[in-house]
């Protein structure tokens, strides 16, 4: 199942779909989540909070999406959040011009070169605009953050373009209430916002997206003194070797040098198996390292962990270890000494965050999950994932069964995410709920007036089972666990 038939999906089911649609010209770039893509993100952000921030004892902050310039003067974002653009003198069409070199001649434009190197490779190559063959102007950097005027003094602030930087700035306190020591996993899930040029493909590059991200505070001196990697050393990691994915245990991998630290090694492993249990097939993930002209520009070791989906492999999740780039460029600009003493050392945390793009993440489950099998439309979803995880039917349309149905769907409906219906044959309303991705449909029929048990319709083996309605909500509730 390729991209353009999930968006389509998306679209008539309505997962998802363009803001402001009814307004033509609406900017590109934002997206809107209707009531099945909502309760579909709304389970990922769920799952992410139970697999990696309860399983790892992490502490969350919420915090602003809008936040004061010299945030972004120490975070670098100001000077280095830029990406080379250049607009065609004669239709005026703007373009992101590493990407259409790479896209048109297949040349690499390495991060942060320079413009006029940019200047250069047209020249030489006499590229030009691809719309209407007219000249190019000179390339120039623009700056993606979107600026806001604060109040009546038209303060300049800015919307964030990661949420990381609100965890930075709240370590100091949040540190010192925890009473915790190093390492120190904070967590945060929320909107950020980047002025794209030119967005694409859906909710694969947005303008406002979300992201849960989890920045690991630990001291670089014992980063390999971290117990709790050595319970996953015989784990393996699917790393991107350069011509294959190799499977690589954790141990290995720290002992080839393939990563800095056990730390990392245990973090990457802890958001590797995230994606497993949510159902990502194991053989399209892959953790590849990034060169020196492909990382961001805070970032000494970065992987991106990549899926493979039908428009090729995609970042998923930004794991960068950011050292001490970020506390040390807020002590520097806020003049606040954001060092910490630990066991009589007193130093400044480094980081290693794991940065995952949720909606990205959702285009890639509904990829991996949407099957058509034997005439048959099938969102194989997790069912802890699934935007409904029941559907109550009565066999038919008659009254003695509609009443027991309509109570059994008052007693789930608090419970669980619950579908109720009963028009039209059951056959196609189990085909509806397949292709929406609802695990369970539950039906009254006869039997159930004389003994008090419902069928449930399983959604990828289509078997049904009989369940007393007595202890139905456990054997539903034992099925959603991730
Ligand atoms: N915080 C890293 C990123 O947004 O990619």
């Amino acid at each position: 199942m390729g991209l353009e038939e999930i968006v389509k999906l998306g679209l008539e089911r309505g997962f998802f779909f363009p803001s402001a649609e009814i307004y033509s010209g609406s900017p590109a770039g934002f997206w809107e989540y209707g009531h099945l893509g909502a309760l579909l993100k709304r389970k990922f952000i769920d799952a992410w909070h139970r697999l990696m921030v309860r399983r790892d004892e992490m502490l969350l902050v919420d915090g602003s999406q809008i936040l004061p310039k010299p945030v972004f003067i120490a975070s670098g974002h100001l000077a280095t959040f830029a990406d080379p653009i250049t607009r065609c003198k004669s239709c005026k069409s703007v373009y992101r011009i590493d990407r259409l070199l790479e896209e048109k001649l297949g040349i690499k434009v390495p991060e942060r070169t320079p413009p006029e190197q940019i200047d250069a490779i047209i020249a030489e190559h006499g590229f030009r605009c691809p719309a209407c063959g007219g000249e190019l102007d000179k390339v120039s950097l623009f700056n993606m953050m979107f600026g806001v005027s604060l109040g009546a003094s038209g303060d300049e602030g800015y919307l964030r373009p990661e949420t990381c930087q609100n965890i930075f700035i709240d370590f100091p306190r949040v540190y010192k209430i925890s009473r915790r020591k190093l390492p120190l996993p904070l967590a945060q899930v929320g909107k950020s916002f980047r002025n794209e040029i030119s967005p694409r493909q859906s909710l694969i590059r947005l303008r406002e997206f979300t992201q849960a991200e989890i920045e690991v505070f630990f001291n670089p001196r014992t980063a390999n003194e971290f117990e709790k990697a050595k319970t996953v050393a015989d784990k393996e990691l699917n790393m991107w070797m350069g011509d294959r994915v190799e499977k690589i245990t954790c141990e290995r991998a720290f002992e080839k040098g393939l990563v800095s630290s056990w730390l990392v090694a245990y973090y990457l492993w802890l958001v590797q198996d995230f994606y497993f249990r949510l159902g990502i097939n194991p053989d399209k993930l892959r953790f590849r390292r990034l060169g020196d002209d492909e990382k961001a520009f805070y970032a000494a070791e970065a992987w991106d962990l990549e899926v493979l989906t039908s428009t090729g492999w995609m970042e998923l999740v930004a794991c960068n270890n950011r050292t001490d780039y970020d506390l040390g460029g807020h002590q520097r600009i806020s003049g606040v000494d954001l060092r910490i003493t630990e066991d009589g050392e007193t130093f400044l945390p480094h980081v290693f965050e794991l940065s995952m793009g949720v909606d990205r993440s959702l285009l890639a489950l509904l990829e991996h999950g949407y099957v058509q099998e034997n005439g048959r439309s099938v969102l194989r979803l997790h069912p802890a994932l699934a935007p409904y995880t029941l559907a109550v039917f009565p066999l038919l349309d008659r009254p003695e069964l509609t009443q027991v149905a309509q109570r059994l769907y008052s007693m789930l409906q608090l419970d669980f995410d619950t579908f109720y219906d009963e028009k039209g044959s059951i056959g196609r309303r189990y085909r509806r709920q397949d292709e929406i991705g609802t695990p369970f449909c539950i039906t009254v029929d006869y039997q159930t007036l004389e003994d008090n048990t419902v069928t449930v319709r399983d959604r990828d083996t289509m078997k049904q089972e009989r369940v007393s309605i007595d202890v139905l909500k456990s054997f539903i509730s034992d099925k959603l666990v991730i």
